[in-house]
């Protein structure tokens, strides 16, 4: 049964960020403390990148680096160079400047023509690293997640396949807007997640957080997460919260 999700909210995005920074570690240290790795899928869009850069300024030495497992939730369909690149950002932002193992950095292989191909070719690397069976789905420790002034998550936008996507871990999602693919988790991995945390800042979002987290009918693709057996934290600073 999903538990009540957990709001908290920040004076400024960068006690937003200290904080996020805070429970990534805490999320991280108890991690490897039980299983001897920490499991972590990074979101993408701009957002994330006050948290990378807090992490790689302030908690260096919080957590034992070489014990993470990187991860994305998603991904553009450009290769890891390409100024879109949800990798790339992370690259710059955070894994060059903590000692990450690069056998750790599983980026999604989004440079593959065929967006279809690269979901498969990075369902497969998953399965390879989680090994947990056909049937079963895998429990990341951690998955950050944003959410964009249309109420989606990862790259699962209103009005889109991915949505009712029950058994694979990730597809490639045509994103008409765009014009484009997108290559993201499906509900079934975010929903199996032992920790997902959305940060959420500014007041261009205010709308659409008050819609998600009080109106149960808005039906936003950012509703559809609800960890099964896991925590589910909404960071927000005050701007995206003003409507709350
Ligand atoms: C992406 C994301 C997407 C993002 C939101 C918010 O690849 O764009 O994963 O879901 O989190 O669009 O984006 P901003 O943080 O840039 O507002």
């Amino acid at each position: 049964m999903p538990i009540e999700p957990q709001v908290r909210i920040f004076a400024s995005p960068e006690h937003l960020f200290h904080s996020a920074a805070e429970r990534f570690c805490l999320i991280g240290q108890q991690a490897i403390r039980d299983r001897g790795r920490f499991t972590v899928a990074l979101s993408g869009g701009s957002t994330p990148r006050g948290l990378h850069e807090e992490l790689a300024k302030d908690f260096s030495a919080q957590l034992s680096w070489k014990d993470v497992f990187f991860f994305w939730s998603d991904e553009r369909h450009v290769p890891p160079i390409d100024a879109d690149s949800n990798y790339r950002m992370a690259n710059e932002t955070l894994l060059t400047k903590l000692p990450i193992p690069a056998d750790h950095i599983f980026r999604v292989p989004a440079e593959i023509s065929d967006a279809g191909e690269a979901a498969q070719a990075y369902e497969q690397t998953m399965h390879d690293v989680f090994r947990s069976g056909p049937a079963a789905f895998p429990r990341f420790d951690l998955i950050l997640l944003g959410m964009g002034p249309d109420g989606h998550t990862a790259s699962l936008f209103p009005g889109t396949t991915a949505l009712d996507e029950k058994k694979h871990w990730v597809v490639a999602n045509w994103v008409e807007k765009f014009s484009t693919f997108r290559i993201t988790f499906t509900y079934p991995v975010l929903n199996h997640a032992a920790n997902v945390m959305i940060l959420v800042t500014g007041a261009d979002k205010s709308t659409m957080v008050a819609r998600a987290l009080k109106d149960p009918a808005a039906n936003l693709p950012c509703q559809g997460v609800k960890p099964l057996d896991g925590e589910l934290d909404w960071f927000l600073d005050q701007a995206a919260a003003a409507k709350l």
